[in-house]
């Protein structure tokens, strides 16, 4: 099963027909809502929105509830879209990121607390490859500005960063920022759940341009993202289902 983690506004594109719900409890408490099961051209998947109902700011989601409840209802594979800065790369372009540099703190990073002996986990390729390369081809299919790697910088928000704080993370190498890829892709890890991201540029990153960032023009692209994420879903379904007939 394909787990699909979303911003708001996805939905609306699914004319809000799901075909099952999910309420559930994990032992690391609620997810950010349930999960809701859809079917598009015969095929299934789990929707999670991981804001929740818009209310849950990126340091108070909770990243273990949400990758425990998918693989609680047996996802095997997650498709996870992210609004972003550019840092190197331009507003409108949907990237599919190979690495992540995490900034974040204060954020439970592992499923593998109080247990007796200690688990590390290899991280050095932190998206599944197979599953980037099927979002590439679902990008190019749909002739969609599409980058196939970045590093992904994931800052602690919920503010934006200042300029200089763009600028160490350029130096660091990032390409794009966001806020939710971590601890969300180390835990479905810990979990042996393939992980793939389709970020969104939606802004110039903090001191980019040399202007402010234009929040109602963040917002406006952050809409239309949404339509992005779910053409790009529809047609990787679309693209399992001539490789599995
Ligand atoms: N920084 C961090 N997260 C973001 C940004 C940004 O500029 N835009 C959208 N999400």
């Amino acid at each position: 099963m394909i787990g699909f983690i979303g911003g708001s506004g996805f939905e609306n594109f699914l004319d809000g027909k799901s075909v099952g719900k999910f309420d559930i409890t994990t032992e690391w408490g609620k997810p950010s809502q349930a999960i809701k099961k859809f079917s598009l051209d015969n095929q299934e998947f789990l929707f999670l929105q991981r804001h929740g109902d818009g209310k849950i700011p990126p340091h108070k989601i909770n990243y273990q509830a949400n990758i425990k409840a998918f693989h609680d209802l047996g996802v095997k594979k997650i498709l996870a879209s992210a609004a972003v800065g550019g840092i190197t790369i331009e507003t409108g372009t949907v990237v599919i990121p190979d690495q992540i540099i995490d900034y974040t703190y204060n954020r439970p990073q592992t499923f593998f607390e109080n247990v007796k002996i200690v688990k590390h986990i290899e991280f050095s390729q932190p998206y599944n490859h197979g599953l980037r390369f099927k979002l590439l081809k679902a990008c190019e299919d749909l002739k969609l500005n599409v980058k196939n790697k970045g590093v992904h910088g994931i800052t602690q928000g919920p503010r934006l960063e200042t300029s200089a704080e763009i600028r160490r993370l350029k130096n660091d190498g990032c390409d794009i920022v966001g806020m939710t890829g971590m601890p969300e892709t180390c835990l479905a890890a810990e979990l042996d759940i393939e992980y793939a991201c389709i970020a969104h540029v939606v802004n110039p990153a903090a001191g980019i341009t040399g202007e402010s960032i234009s929040i109602k023009c963040m917002e406006n692209e952050i809409k239309q993202s949404a339509h992005n994420s779910f053409k790009i879903l529809a047609q990787f379904l679309l693209n399992e289902q001539l490789i599995n007939r």
